[in-house]
Formats: structure tokens, C-alpha cells, sequence
């Protein structure tokens, strides 16, 4: 039986956090052996807010090789960058002239990016969401495993791949698949380590509310002892006036693969001047054989590039395809 497909993406914007691990790629690692998955790295995704053109290349190679170092296997998936595939963009001008602009302006991550920007709000941020879909639509994706804040976007992606066969399509055969969210009950919402009612965030202009997989073991110790904390007696989760004790007994568990019974068990009675060294040992042994496995697979740049080159034929040949499908039902003209 053929396997359903899954695609997913991360921007290469900075190096990786806990969230984007937790919530994302872990999850896809996880999952990768029941399907047949597309992972990619959307670098046109990453220019939606201002960029430093010197790190974008760098940062793609960065975000590539974390995908092979957390454990995708390219047995199971395609890796590769999403400029280098044309079908995204071109899709995404043809679906941004079937979405309806008060879709977009309701986005929750454009209206407090945009809030952040002012004036100088690109019309790529406000545009970011129908690129994804067009990620999406144009693999024909069964399920998007994401992080709860990608929610939004991918419930818009549904609305346009539904608006697009009930415009262009019959019900008997659409010409886009309509795709599933996935997304994990835990670590679908790390939050962060200076504020625990925010989410952890690369765009968090202090570096001390994240851990990024690539920090060094002294970093990592440093930002846990620093975090933000409380003075009641003991440990627990779930009480909404404890945001970070929650979200660094979360973080403890995701980490060791404990159970939430046997943190509580393991952690109840503790303070933090306990509880803080252990999270700081689980999370640097948890990023050890990340951190590792990075440095040998940046060290071979030819390989890297060689897997970004087999990514790209794979992943043209089933965009193309759906481009072309949508392209004929829009009415263009077959090049001759
Ligand atoms: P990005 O690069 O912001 O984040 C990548 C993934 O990490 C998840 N994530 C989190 N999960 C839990 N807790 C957090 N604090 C946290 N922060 C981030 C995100 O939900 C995401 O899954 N638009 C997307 C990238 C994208 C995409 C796609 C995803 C472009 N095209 C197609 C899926 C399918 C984004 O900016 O993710």
C-alpha cells in the first residue's frame, strides 16, 4: 500500500531551538517510518522579514544538516531547499490570486509581526501564509506535522485547497488534497525561558529565552540557571500561575523521556537549586549526539550538497506535476 505523504518545513532564520525541536522536527522523526515525507528548508520564507544576505546560504546549510543530525533518515525522506524547487513560488502567485485578502489579514503571527514593524511591514509578511500553502498543496501533502502556532496557517491552507477545487475542480476529482494538521499533544508549545506565558521564539531579541540545539554545554547551564523562576515550595504542573515551573517540568520530560507521572514522582518534592542542575545535565546529554553528529555532516560539505541535489530532482518531479495540474485547470495556454 502506498504510504501517505507528509510535508514540513522550518525557515532558515538563526540556528534551532528546543521549540522547533520539541514541537517540530522531533515529532517528524518520530513519525518519518509511516510515511513518505518531504522536509524542506524555506528560505523564501525567510526574506519575509529583513534579512542579512551575508548568513542566508549559511543558515540553509545550518537548518539542512539539522534535519540529518536530529535523525531524519533519507530512507523515508526528501531533504531540500525550498528556492531551488520554482514550483513554490509559481503556485504561490496563482493561489494568492484565488485568496481573499481579509483571509490574510487575519493571521495572528502577521499582526504582531507586523505590529513589530511598523511601517516597513513587507507585503511577504502579509503573503507568508499562501506560500506555505503552496509548500503544502504542491506535494500533495496527507499531514503537516507542526508546532500549535503554525494552527492558523494551516487551517488557511485548507480554506485555499478547498477554495481552488470548488472553484476549478468537481468533487469527483479535486485538483489539490486537502491536508491534515499534526500536531503533538506535548512540546506542541515550548514556551520561553524568560517569560513562561510566551512561546520560545527566534525572533526573541534576547538569546537567553531559548536554547538553540547548537549551544555549547557552559551556554546551556548558564541560561537554565538564569531562567525565570518562582518561590513557591515545590514542584508541579499545570498551575496557570506557574507558567515556567510547567514549561520547564515539560521541558524536563520531553527531554529524559520520562512520563508526566514520573517527573511529578521524580521532582515534586524538589527546589530549583536541584531541579535546575538536572534539567541543565538532561538537556546537554539530550543535544550531545545532535551536536555531534552536525559537526561531521558540516564537515562534509560535498555530501550535504550531494543530498540538497537529490532532494531537489526528487522534489521537482512531483511539484512540477501538481503545477502543471493546477495550471490546466486554471485555463493556461500548454507551452509549446
Ligand atoms: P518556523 O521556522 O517558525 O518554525 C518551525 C517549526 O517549529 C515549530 N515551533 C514551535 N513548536 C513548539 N514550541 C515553540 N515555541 C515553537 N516555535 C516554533 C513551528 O510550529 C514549526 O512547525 N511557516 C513555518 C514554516 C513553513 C512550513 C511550511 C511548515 C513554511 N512552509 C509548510 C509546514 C509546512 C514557520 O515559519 O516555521
Amino acid at each position: 500500500m502506498c504510504k501517505q505523504r507528509v510535508l514540513s518545513g522550518v525557515q532558515p532564520t538563526g540556528n534551532l531551538h528546543l521549540g522547533n525541536y520539541l514541537g517540530a522536527i522531533n515529532n517528524w522523526v518520530k513519525i518519518q517510518q509511516n510515511y513518505d515525507n518531504f522536509f524542506c528548508v524555506v528560505d523564501l520564507h525567510a526574506i519575509t522579514v529583513p534579512h542579512n544576505p551575508q548568513i542566508l546560504a549559511q543558515d540553509t546549510y545550518t537548518i539542512a544538516a539539522l534535519y540529518l543530525a536530529c535523525g531524519i533518515d533519507l530512507e523515508h525522506a526528501t531533504i531540500f531547499v525550498q528556492s531551488h524547487v520554482t514550483a513554490h513560488s509559481q503556485l504561490a502567485w496563482l493561489l494568492n490570486c484565488i485568496t481573499p485578502l481579509s483571509w490574510l489579514e487575519r493571521m495572528i503571527q502577521f499582526k504582531e509581526k507586523a505590529l513589530k514593524q511598523g511601517e516597513n511591514v513587507s507585503v511577504g509578511l502579509l503573503d507568508y501564509p499562501v506560500l506555505m500553502a503552496a509548500d503544502i498543496l504542491l506535494y500533495n501533502a496527507d499531514c503537516v506535522p507542526v508546532g500549535e502556532d503554525q494552527k492558523q496557517h494551516l487551517e488557511l491552507t485548507r480554506n485555499i485547497a478547498t477554495r481552488l477545487n470548488d472553484q476549478f475542480a468537481t468533487p469527483e476529482s479535486p485538483v489539490v488534497k486537502i491536508p491534515e494538521p499534526l500536531i503533538r499533544t506535548e512540546g506542541a508549545r515550548i514556551m520561553s525561558l524568560t517569560d513562561g506565558t510566551r512561546k520560545m521564539s527566534k525572533s526573541d531579541l534576547s538569546d537567553m529565552s531559548r536554547i538553540n540545539l547548537l549551544d555549547p554545554p557552559e551556554l546551556i547551564i548558564k541560561k537554565i540557571k538564569r531562567c525565570k523562576t518562582d518561590s513557591i515550595r515545590g514542584l508541579e504542573f499545570d498551575n496557570l500561575e506557574r507558567p515556567e515551573c510547567n514549561n520547564l517540568l515539560k521541558l524536563y520530560g520531553l527531554l529524559s523521556g520520562k512520563t508526566k507521572e514520573e517527573v511529578i514522582f521524580e521532582c515534586q518534592g524538589m527546589g530549583w537549586g536541584k531541579f535546575k542542575p538536572l534539567l541543565s545535565e538532561t538537556t546537554v546529554e539530550a543535544l550531545k549526539p545532535i551536536q555531534m553528529k552536525y559537526k561531521d555532516i558540516m564537515g562534509n560539505k560535498d555530501y550535504l550538497e550531494s543530498v540538497l541535489k537529490k532532494g531537489k530532482e526528487k522534489a521537482e518531479a512531483v511539484a512540477n506535476q501538481t503545477l502543471e495540474r493546477i495550471k490546466l485547470v486554471l485555463g493556461y495556454l500548454v507551452p509549446f
